[in-house]
């Protein structure tokens, strides 16, 4: 390539990343991958690198990220918004109503009523009336805290702004979308590079706007389907209280209906299914919730999703295109992900360049080659994947490499594991960044202004490379000549508030920073466990330091805690084993301050003490009643150790209830326990 050659493919690089930045962060829409982008940007260094006098201080390569936008105000939510488990098919829907009957204790499963809702492909929203006055209108968000968008909720047709007939405090909550005509007509009006892929994306770019003048020139619809706090309850069964949500004068869906069984939800599946073309609005399955209220409070929720309610999706959109290249991913814990490069196509509205091909078996499996041209499919949100070859090209099979693309080191299949891992540990670098990634991610640290992209930037110049360096990045900049807020793409504000938002993650809970961790198997719910019965992090540390030893009481209590297997206790155990770890979790102690769990309740004669419930209860069923101790702070554990509090004994009780004797634990039957918890 000769220089001049390579100063034109300089600017046109440049150019184009710019616009991506711009996509990127103050227009919430990226239009390309990420992985797409970081190729842009690889290609842009290795001109630089290869021409240095084409460096210049306005090239994308000197710049982090870009400015963040202002932002809205946060709110957080009264009661958690949760998301919905997902159904594929019959059997996942039978299933569901099984486990609801199951856990109620029901006979049969045949007596629950159902309600079912088109599912809309939109974006929730809670909105709170007080003395039937609209106070605030918040975004979904993480599901606990969200952004204020009162004002551009204002400026939707048909939102009322005040209630008649409505209780003292009401929060409802649904979904704000774009009808397809009104999409269709702003992406109309709309440059081509500025167009909307779909009308999701139509609605978030409108609703989230910081102007509400631009959010009122676009025309946005809603449907409300649920609610949040209330001051009486607004009926006994899910229809009519979002009945009494129209009447108060919310927009509901008239699709609403009632099933009495599977069978009849399966034809109001389908008939919305077949009828999905003739709605002016985009949805993706259909809600099946329970109706009876006092069941839905019984049912409750598990992870962030009720019980009583399922997202039966439509199933997935295909298309066909080429396989261009398959690249290797490297994730946080090490996994190679094999991702599928196609020639560009619109798969149900969004044009999808990616694919996932899962592993190696699969690649296999599917006998996928590059060239052939393959059936790729998504479904809702879920990333695309490569379904199989739809005819084949000249290329030879697929060999799966034995060594990690990015550090070298090698990749190995552990037994019983479909997944090759780079055994590079923290040498790698895609493992390292992959790490910081998630521990400044919204459900862990939740470090605002500090993105993937900041992190990938700050991690090649090596201002961050370990979760500890994020603490030290203030102390360090006010030492360093090129100051952060003298960057390109920063300025005094933003470089403040990211030292701000640094700070504040130093105070989080336990769990959260359990969950930062990034530990193998470790999810939020898991490290919600540990938390809640290690209680400190020293306990938990120091528990986990001793269960290195099989036959320790340390590793008996950690097995007993009910959620803990030996897969993910082992990983645990390996963690904090690891001396890189070690460093790392001293570093950080020197930063973390922890705050009470979000949930945990200290005012019961349960919590925080330790119960197993053993042989069959008369009155609710063992989920249930495992459920609802948890709800009241209690711990449940599925064996018993001299640290159990109480076994609570039903008809038949076993081992457990010998263990008991012989740990000396306090044995209590059903209706003592009960008594206890003053139910
Ligand atoms: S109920 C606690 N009903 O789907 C249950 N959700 O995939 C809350 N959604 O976060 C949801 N239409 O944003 C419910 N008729 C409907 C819905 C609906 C769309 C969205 C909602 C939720 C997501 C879960």
């Amino acid at each position: 390539m000769t220089l001049d050659e390579a100063r034109k493919r300089h600017t046109e690089l440049n150019a184009e990343i710019r616009e991506h930045d711009a996509h990127y962060y103050q227009k919430d829409t990226p239009v390309i991958s990420d992985a797409d982008y970081d190729k842009l940007r690889r290609e842009l260094e290795a001109l630089e690198f290869q021409f240095p006098e084409l460096v210049t201080p306005d090239s994308a390569t000197q710049k982090v990220g870009a400015a963040p936008s202002e932002g809205f105000k946060k709110i957080r939510h009264s009661m958690p918004m949760l998301s919905l488990a997902n159904a594929f098919d019959e059997v996942d829907v039978q299933e569901f109503i099984v486990r609801a009957a199951k856990f109620l204790d029901l006979d049969s499963a045949v007596n629950i009523e159902l309600v079912c809702e088109p599912k809309i492909d939109g974006l929730s929203f809670s909105a709170r009336y007080e003395r039937g006055a609209l106070k605030y209108a918040v975004t979904r968000g993480d599901g606990e805290v969200g952004e204020d968008i009162t004002a551009n909720i204002r400026t939707i047709r048909g939102f009322p702004q005040n209630l008649s007939n409505a209780p003292e405090l009401l929060e409802v909550r649904g979904e704000v979308f774009m009808r397809n005509e009104d999409f269709r007509i702003l992406n109309s009006e709309r440059e081509e590079s500025e167009k909307f892929a779909n009308p999701r994306n139509a609605a978030a770019g409108s609703l989230r706007q910081l102007d509400p003048a631009i959010t009122a020139k676009r025309r946005l619809s809603y449907f409300v389907y649920g609610w949040g706090e209330v001051s009486e309850p607004i009926a006994d069964t899910h229809f009519d209280a979002v009945t009494r949500l129209g009447l108060m004068g919310f927009h509901i869906n008239p699709r609403m209906q009632c099933c009495f069984n599977l069978p009849e939800s399966m034809n109001a599946y389908d008939d919305l299914k077949e009828n999905r073309a003739l709605l002016d609005y985009e949805i993706d399955g259909m809600v099946i919730k329970i109706n009876r209220l006092d069941w839905q409070k019984r049912l409750g929720q598990v992870a962030r999703a009720p019980r009583w309610a399922i997202a039966h999706k439509f199933p997935a959109e295909q298309a066909v295109t080429k396989l261009e290249a398959i690249d290797i991913q490297v994730g946080r814990t090490g996994v190679l992900t094999p991702v599928a490069r196609l020639t560009p196509v619109n798969v149900g509205g969004v044009m999808v360049s990616n694919a996932t091909l899962h592993n190696e078996d699969e690649i296999a499996r599917k006998d996928v080659r590059i060239g052939d041209m393959v059936v790729i499919q998504r479904a809702g949100d879920v990333i695309p994947q490569v379904v199989e070859v739809k005819t084949r090209g000249d290329g030879a099979p697929y060999v799966f490499p034995n060594h990690c693309p990015v550090c070298g080191s090698e990749a190995v299949r552990e037994e019983g594991e479909v997944a090759k891992r780079c055994t590079g540990g923290l040498v790698c670098e895609a493992q390292a960044v992959e790490r910081l990634r998630h521990f400044v991610a919204r459900n862990a640290l939740d470090i605002d202004g500090l993105g993937a992209k900041q992190i990938e930037a700050f991690f090649a110049e090596g201002l961050v490379k370990t979760p500890a360096d994020i603490f030290t990045l203030e102390a360090r900049d006010t030492q360093n000549l090129s100051r952060l807020k003298n960057r390109e793409g920063w300025g005094e504000k933003s470089a403040t508030n990211l030292f701000a938002a640094i700070q504040k993650a130093r105070r989080t809970t336990l769990s959260r920073y359990i969950y930062a961790l990034g530990i193998r198997h470790i999810g939020e719910e898991t490290a919600k466990l540990l938390a809640k019965n290690y209680g400190t992090y020293e306990a938990l540390f120091d528990a986990l330091i001793a269960a290195h030893d099989h036959e320790s009481d340390a590793y008996k209590e950690l097995l007993a805690i009910d959620g803990i297997g030996a897969k993910v206790a082992q990983a645990l155990i390996d963690f904090v084993h690891e001396e890189h770890n070690q460093t790392l979790l001293n570093e950080l102690q020197s930063f973390m301050e922890f705050t009470p769990e979000a949930a945990a309740r200290t005012d019961s004669p349960v919590a925080g003490k330790t119960v197993v419930f053993t042989g069959t209860l008369q009155s609710i069923g063992r989920a249930e009643a495992k459920a609802q101790a948890e709800s009241i702070g209690a711990k449940v554990a599925g064996s018993v150790s001299k640290k159990t509090d109480y076994v609570v004994a039903g008809a038949e009780a076993g081992s457990k209830l010998k263990d008991a004797e012989k740990y000396g634990v306090k044995v209590l039957t059903e209706d003592e326990w009960f008594a206890l918890i003053g139910r």
